[in-house]
């Protein structure tokens, strides 16, 4: 079915970050002349958000280039999303990175792309505990790499099926306990401080997945992430420095900034506001009462926001199936804090401090009393290098109701309890950071949340559910009047700015072959 005069097709973006970017970048460039983002907030880059630490109110390094070294720009922290996640070519952020030229040699060399470290990269760690000692490097590794173990192991469920336990938590724990006691029986005296340490390990995976506890993740999903290779990167002017020059390819007004969506009304014939007569499927209606008329609608907005405003953010609502998807999968917090010193406490070459907690030697990964405790979920620290940039700075992290919680706390709260842990970890009273910055990923009413993680009881059905469009199979209706991008709706690369930014692409392509259908093979399905 070839629809008439496709290319002045109304079509709106619902949020501008870099999936609903992406979108608008690939349908302008496919010949769509009537394509608009409207956004909620004041800016561009949603969950890319660059700011700077000691700096009142956010300001980010957007002109920066690499031939302007970061002098203007020191100080700059991500609040968002952070690495490039398997720099190499088939990374399309990385391919972007790299025509805009804003990484730095060594992340674009072959070899640094050939590295493949399977999602977790190997920082080199110093380890501190809550007695104020210091581990030694041969005490804690051997715990790490038993960690990693259970964790790919906990990865193949999804190819080989069989999963013994519902949870990766669950599975984590039970193989830790259970496997520990043989694998160190010669060591007798570092077992609880190793068990201890997986406790810490099991923390990080948290802010990894952006749950809660592991206990909510799903053991036969867990393999469904994939990584690329590559050494994660970092943008050396800031990951907005990316969302700048995407920006700067689309024309000036194409973003309605300040304009949060109420409800999105489709399936139904009006005339549209704007139009003499035209008959529009859809009607974008907005927080402050202005309406668009649309014949394609592309949804980017996170998972989170989705699952608030679930039976009120389409009229008629969502299909129960995709609802049930929308319910069942996860969307959890994790946050940074970013801590300013005067000089570093930790080793020059140290690039991830993990602090352990004498006291937890039974497998936990969450808090018995979120109030007086939250400070105990924060696994450690990375370090921002190199320091000649950044300055002594730390970020910490932390995930769960403990981070939501730290969230409602004032910064001078925030920075007592972090100064009284890292006295009690360093055995040192006089320790004080400086300066405070610390991200509220669950408070920002767009978001409600970090990032999405396959959840217990889900399966890539739910995610494809998410991304089908709608109408679902109506043979009357009008096609596509609404489509689902962001990174929620990314089989294999949930969570991550390359699975954003794809998946923009993939609903364009889906407005492209709606169109034009010898370019795809989409349209033969209509
Ligand atoms: C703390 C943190 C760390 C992260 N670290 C990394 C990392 O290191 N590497 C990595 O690859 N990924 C990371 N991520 C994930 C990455 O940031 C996201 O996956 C990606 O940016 C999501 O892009 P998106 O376009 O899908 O959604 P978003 O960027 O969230 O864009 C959605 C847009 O929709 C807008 N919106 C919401 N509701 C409405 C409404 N009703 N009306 C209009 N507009 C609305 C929002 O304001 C927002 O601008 C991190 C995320 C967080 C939170
Ligand atoms: C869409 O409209 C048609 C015709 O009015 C109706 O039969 C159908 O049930 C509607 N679909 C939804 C999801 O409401």
């Amino acid at each position: 079915m070839a629809l008439p005069s496709g290319l002045d097709s109304q079509i709106f973006i619902i949020g501008c970050g870099i999936s609903g970017i992406g979108a608008a970048q690939k349908l302008l460039k496919h010949g769509f002349s009537n394509v608009r983002i409207i956004e909620a907030t004041a800016r561009s880059g949603g969950r890319i958000r660059t700011g700077r630490l000691g700096w009142s109110g956010l300001l980010h390094c957007s002109s920066q280039t690499l031939e302007q070294p970061a002098l203007s720009c020191d100080n700059i922290v991500e609040i968002g999303a952070n690495w490039i996640h398997g720099p190499s070519k088939e990374n399309p952020v990385f391919r972007l990175a790299c025509d805009y030229q804003l990484l730095d040699k060594e992340s674009m060399s072959e070899e640094n792309q050939a590295i493949d470290m399977g999602g977790h990269p190997l920082f080199v760690p110093n380890w501190f505990t809550s007695s104020g000692r210091k581990l030694r490097p041969e005490t804690m590794a051997p715990a790490v790499e038993f960690f990693m173990k259970l964790l790919e192991r906990s990865q193949q469920f999804y190819e080989s099926g069989g999963e013994p336990l519902p949870s990766v938590g669950e599975f984590l724990k039970a193989e830790a306990e259970r496997l520990a006691p043989e694998e160190w029986k010669e060591d007798q005296a570092n077992i609880k401080i190793r068990m201890a340490m997986i406790n810490t390990l099991l923390k990080v995976e948290c802010c990894v997945s952006g749950t809660h506890t592991m206990d909510d993740v799903g053991l036969g999903a867990f393999g469904m992430y994939k990584t690329l290779p590559g050494l994660d990167c970092t943008f050396p002017g800031g990951y907005e420095s990316l969302i700048d020059h995407m920006m700067k390819e689309l024309p000036k007004d194409i973003v309605l900034y300040n304009k949060p969506v109420k409800c999105i009304h489709w399936n139904y014939t009006k005339n549209g506001p704007d139009t003499k007569g035209t008959s529009f499927p859809v009607t974008i209606e907005c927080l402050d009462g202005k309406t668009f008329a649309a014949d394609h609608v592309i949804v980017t907005v996170p998972l989170g926001y989705l699952k608030k405003h679930q039976d009120t953010f389409l009229s008629p609502s969502l299909p129960q199936h995709k609802l049930h998807s929308i319910q069942r999968m996860g969307f959890g917090t994790n946050n940074k804090i970013f801590l300013e010193f005067e000089q570093p406490f930790w080793e020059e070459d140290c690039e991830l401090i993990y602090l352990v907690w004498e006291d937890e030697t039974d497998l936990a990964d969450v808090v018995s009393d979120v109030k007086m405790s939250w400070i105990r979920k924060l696994f450690g620290f990375t370090v921002l290098k190199p320091a000649e940039r950044f300055g002594n700075v730390l970020c910490g992290w932390i995930a769960g109701h403990e981070s939501e919680y730290m969230e409602t706390l004032s910064e001078f709260e925030v920075l007592q309890s972090v100064t009284q842990l890292l006295r009690k970890f360093t055995g040192n009273p006089t320790i004080a950071p400086r300066k405070l910055l610390r991200s509220q990923w669950f408070h920002n009413p767009y978001s409600f949340g970090s990032y999405t993680y396959v959840a217990k009881g889900c399966s890539g059905y739910d995610i494809d559910n998410l991304a089908k469009p709608l109408p679902l199979k109506d043979s009357n209706a009008k096609p596509l009047q609404v489509l689902f991008a962001g990174e929620a709706t990314h089989r294999s690369f949930f969570s991550t700015v390359h699975g954003a930014l794809l998946t923009g692409w993939r609903e364009a392509e889906r407005l492209v072959s709606l169109y034009t259908p010898a370019s795809g093979s989409l349209s033969s399905k209509l």
